[in-house]
């Protein structure tokens, strides 16, 4: 790991510490905001009162017919930094977007599990 890399996580530590009162109060759920750009349980749930997810055979979820696949949202986070990661840039294949995405509570750095990333997931 570069130096680089743990500054960058002692920093990011730092901000999400900051952010956490703030974000409680302010921002909120992918659903909620969802909601808010016009989109229903429905487009996400076969069964919304269950909470079951859309998701086909090859676990392809529904965020994929409005937003695309990896190729497709890793174009949009390319970082400037070439030192950083791309988020939507894996190697698990298929992993489903809601691995990371959650849809009623905060996202989840995945990727955190194994490796020093500090994503903040929408
Ligand atoms: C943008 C997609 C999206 C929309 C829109 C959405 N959800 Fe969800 N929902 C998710 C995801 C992803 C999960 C699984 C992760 C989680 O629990 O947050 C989930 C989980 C759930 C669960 C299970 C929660 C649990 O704790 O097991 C329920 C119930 C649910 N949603 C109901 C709803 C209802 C009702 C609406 C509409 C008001 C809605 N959802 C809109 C994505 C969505
Ligand atoms: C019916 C279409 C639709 C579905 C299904 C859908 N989205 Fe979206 N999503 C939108 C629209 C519209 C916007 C707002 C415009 C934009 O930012 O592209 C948006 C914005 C977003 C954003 C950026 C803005 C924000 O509020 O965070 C994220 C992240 C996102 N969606 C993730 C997801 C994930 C993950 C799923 C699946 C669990 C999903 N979406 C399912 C239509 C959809
Ligand atoms: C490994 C965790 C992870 C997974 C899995 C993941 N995402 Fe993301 N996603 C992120 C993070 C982190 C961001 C915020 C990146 C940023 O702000 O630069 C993001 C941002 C987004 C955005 C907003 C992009 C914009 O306009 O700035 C969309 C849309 C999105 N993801 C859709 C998806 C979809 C669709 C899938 C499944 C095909 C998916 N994501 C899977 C972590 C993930
Ligand atoms: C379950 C643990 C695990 C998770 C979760 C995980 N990885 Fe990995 N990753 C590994 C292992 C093990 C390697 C192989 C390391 C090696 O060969 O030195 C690796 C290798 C990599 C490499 C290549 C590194 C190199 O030096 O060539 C990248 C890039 C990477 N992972 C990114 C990610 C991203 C982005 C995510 C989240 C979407 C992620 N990983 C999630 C375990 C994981």
């Amino acid at each position: 790991m570069t130096p680089k890399k743990i500054l960058a996580g002692a920093l990011g530590v730092v901000l999400a510490l900051g952010l956490c009162s703030a974000q409680a109060q302010t921002t909120k759920f992918l659903a909620d905001r969802h909601a808010g750009y016009g989109v229903k349980c429905d487009a996400c749930h076969t069964d919304a009162a269950k909470g079951t997810l859309k998701i086909d055979k090859n676990r392809h979820e529904a965020c994929v017919q409005c937003h695309g696949w990896y190729d497709a949202v890793a174009a949009k986070t390319q970082p400037k930094d070439p030192e950083e990661m791309n988020p939507h840039s894996q190697h698990d294949g298929n992993l489903p977007c809601s691995t990371c995405h959650k849809g009623h509570k905060k996202g989840e750095n995945y990727c955190g599990n194994c490796h020093y990333y500090t994503f903040n997931v929408p």
